[in-house]
């Protein structure tokens, strides 16, 4: 195909004119012409679309807000028996919901400590080292200090989230999830 124009400088693969492409390639040329024939409306157009993606996700975040805060305190869920869990022991559980996987960590006849098991570095599955009394993320040696679930080394820079527990009538209870920065 002859370029007539001398300011045409690409052709279309398929080798057809302009007026026979298909309507996005008349929307985003990629040469000067054309480029300067993409209407005041079709701008304004793509500004209000554009526009119109921004203040949905807006509204979509203050409703996921509305919908947690709606949703309220986390359940009050039994994790185990205390004899299940022996001092120097630890069991996996899952708390607030059947995918948030936690582990309990038993540290003394009467200490206890439980943490969500996703790594705040990029979510792997955290496991307790009592010996080194840590917990320890094997994806990119990432070190929680045990008893507080503050980052010691590695990528993570943010604390576990910390499983609030209680202990009646022989069994050790979840009864919420505190988030920290
Ligand atoms: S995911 Fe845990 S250290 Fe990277």
């Amino acid at each position: 195909m002859t370029q007539t124009n001398p300011d045409q400088l690409s052709v279309p693969p398929d080798g057809k004119p302009y007026h026979e492409q298909p309507q996005w390639r008349n929307d985003f040329p990629i040469d000067w012409p054309q480029d300067e024939l993409v209407a005041r409306r079709d701008f304004t157009k793509f500004l209000v679309l554009t526009s119109f993606a921004f203040a949905f996700g807006q509204v979509w975040i203050a409703f996921e807000n509305f919908a947690r805060k709606r949703r309220g305190r986390p359940p009050i869920r039994m994790i185990a028996r205390l004899a299940a869990v022996p001092v120097g022991s630890s069991v996996t559980f899952a708390y607030p919901d059947a995918h948030d996987d936690c582990v309990l960590v038993r540290t003394g006849t009467a200490r206890f400590v439980a943490y969500s098991q996703k790594c705040t570095h990029l979510s792997c599955a955290v496991t307790p080292q009592l010996e080194k009394n840590c917990l320890y993320c094997p994806c990119h040696h990432g070190f929680f200090d045990l008893a507080t679930g503050i980052p010691t080394a590695g990528p993570p820079r943010r604390p576990l989230p910390r499983i609030s527990l209680e202990i009646r009538d022989g069994a050790i209870y979840a009864t919420g999830v505190e988030v920290r920065a």
